[in-house]
């Protein structure tokens, strides 16, 4: 083996359930990078930047609940992150932290086999529905927030962004409803009440849930309702594709994505 593999880790706590060093590793292979990718657990983001370069790490991916920490300590920021003001990518260039986002644009991948989108209505309001309404607002499509609390809304309102709490909501009409609330993911709780939830669902195509490998309660409504839905396997997919071009300094092709989506799927 050679010395010099580059060492890419992922960062989170937890971080044991991650499925990106399987999905990263499987795309190393494919192209015959020199590349290993490993988990790294992290107590405490203040420290990511520090513990990223002393451990002479090529690259990183950062998840819950780091992604606003690694925002804050790196060198530089690039692209949309500077808005969102989270990150989910490092990339050690000359010694120095570079950031990305690469959550919000795989997003947008995610959606594009649902066809022309125009008007979406974003359910939740965390660091995931501050990543897709960006994305949403750059590409000039209409995006409206709705959550359960007023507390996180201010961040919408100071980018101009619609946003309502379940009791002010005046429904209108959508292309496309996503869930980014974690209300699914290890309950089954519907992300936002029912009423609502058939009102909209009545005119809508599509619905997109962030959560992944499981239908949730709200696709399974929306799914009853005869939409096309889509789970967020595609999201994590595509956020781990742009990275893996970040770390590599190449364009992925096909089979390299196909490859990282069948390892996305093995357990
Ligand atoms: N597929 C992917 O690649 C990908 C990437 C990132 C995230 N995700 C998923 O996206 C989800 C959100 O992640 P996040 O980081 O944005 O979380 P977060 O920052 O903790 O935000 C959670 C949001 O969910 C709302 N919420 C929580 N429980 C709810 C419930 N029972 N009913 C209605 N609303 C509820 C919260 O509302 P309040 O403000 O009222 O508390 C808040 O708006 C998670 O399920 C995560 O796994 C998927």
């Amino acid at each position: 083996m050679s010395e010099k593999k580059e060492t890419f880790v992922i960062f989170g706590n937890p971080v044991a359930h991650s499925k990106s060093p399987q999905m990263h590793n499987a795309g190393f292979e494919n192209i015959d990078y020199d590349g290993v990718y490993k988990k790294h657990h992290l107590e405490d983001g203040n420290t990511i930047k520090e513990v990223f370069l002393e451990n002479n790490y090529e690259g990183a991916n950062i998840t819950v609940p780091h992604k606003e920490f690694a925002y804050e300590n790196a060198d530089e920021v690039r692209g949309l992150a500077n808005e969102i003001k989270a990150v989910n990518t490092y990339i050690n260039e000359d010694g120095k932290v570079i950031a990305y986002n690469t959550d919000a644009p795989g997003f947008l991948y995610a959606i594009e086999s649902f066809g022309e989108i125009k008007k979406v209505l974003l359910l939740g309001a965390g660091g995931t529905a501050k990543a897709i309404s960006l994305a949403l607002q750059q590409s000039d499509i209409d995006v409206t927030v709705l959550n359960r609390s007023e507390g996180k809304l201010s961040f919408f309102k100071e980018h101009n962004i619609k946003s309502s709490t379940w009791e002010n909501f005046v429904p209108e009409e959508y292309d496309l409803i996503v869930n980014s609330t974690s209300a699914g993911l290890k309950d089954e709780y519907l992300p936002c009440p029912e009423e609502i939830l058939n009102q909209v669902l009545k005119t809508a195509c599509c619905a997109f849930d962030c959560v992944y490998g499981k239908i949730t309660p709200f696709l399974a409504k929306a799914k009853e309702n005869g939409l096309k839905i889509k789970d967020g396997e595609d999201m994590l997919l595509y956020q781990g594709v742009l990275a893996f071009e970040y770390f590599t300094k190449a364009n992925t092709d096909e089979s390299t994505i196909e490859v990282m989506r069948k390892a996305l799927k093995d357990n």
